[in-house]
């Protein structure tokens, strides 16, 4: 808890990211991830092996991007490191054990981006948009991009702040969150480099006996292909959120998202 409150005090955050929730999500994440290492290694670990192997088979590999590269549990950092010229993590908010944690790789750099592109938007500071890839899309040394889990949280903290903020709210597109996800699909289909896509993509409520009890589409009804692989995510096993419920998520990957 302590920890926690000092990590919050400590962490450069965008008042708007704040605001979302983003940098207290950004802290519950990296101590949840803790609680749970157990339950979330063999999701962390295929989520690694699949970017290894994807990065492996490259013809080339001068930069790759990371994009919610988070408290990097999902990224095999080394792997990039030791095969990339340069490794560029994108997030909106980077708390200072990562920052801490890399200070000597000298191949990486961090970027503070707010990917949905919508923030200052929901502020009311801009008339629409602002594309948040726009010099990465463009740049053409970008042989790699990895989306990691990051596609399903872009669209609920939307969803939550419009829904606090009904006054703003009715200014706007009623569709923003699941707009949020279609432009982050959009946003990877521009690259000329390979993109590999992972999300989660359905959270299912269980109790002991096995009933579900609630099941929800993390995607807000965008639809996406066909995934090459799929796995069961325990993001909350009993006792994390509920005692007796337990929170299990679909995760899906896409190898080479956007080519057939
Ligand atoms: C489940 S975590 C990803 C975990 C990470 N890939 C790893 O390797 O540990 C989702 C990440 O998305 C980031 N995120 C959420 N909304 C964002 C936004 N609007 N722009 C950029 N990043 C965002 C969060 O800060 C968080 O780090």
């Amino acid at each position: 808890m302590l920890a926690e409150l000092a990590l919050r005090a400590l962490t450069p955050a965008a008042p708007m990211a704040r605001k979302l929730g983003l940098l207290r999500e950004g802290i519950a994440l990296w101590s949840r991830g803790r609680r749970q290492r157990k339950a979330w290694e063999p999701h962390q670990a295929r989520c690694r092996a699949i970017i290894a192997e994807v990065a492996a088979a490259l013809p080339r590999r001068r930069k790759a991007v990371a994009l919610g590269s988070g408290p990097v549990r999902d990224i095999p950092l080394e792997a990039l490191c030791a095969s990339f010229e340069q490794v560029v993590l994108v997030d909106i908010v980077h708390l200072p054990l990562l920052r801490l944690k890399l200070w000597r790789q000298a191949k990486v750099s961090l970027l503070s981006r707010d990917l949905t592109g919508t923030m200052a938007w929901l502020a009311g500071e801009a008339d629409g948009r602002q594309d948040p890839l726009a010099d990465l899309a463009n740049d053409d040394s970008v042989d790699l991009v990895v989306s990691a889990n990051l596609l399903s949280q872009l669209a609920w903290p939307v969803a939550d702040w419009l829904e606090d903020n009904p006054a703003r709210a009715a200014a706007l597109p009623d569709n923003l969150p699941a707009r949020c996800i279609a432009w982050h699909l959009a946003d990877l289909a521009r690259f000329k480099g390979y993109v590999c896509l992972i999300s989660d993509v359905e959270m299912v409520e269980r109790d002991r006996a096995g009933t579900i009890h609630d099941r929800l589409d993390l995607m807000y009804g965008v639809e996406l292909p066909k995934e090459d692989e799929s796995w069961l995510w325990p993001v909350a096993p009993f006792g994390e959120a509920e005692r007796d419920r337990e929170y299990v998520h679909k995760v899906c990957a896409w190898r080479r998202f956007g080519r057939s």
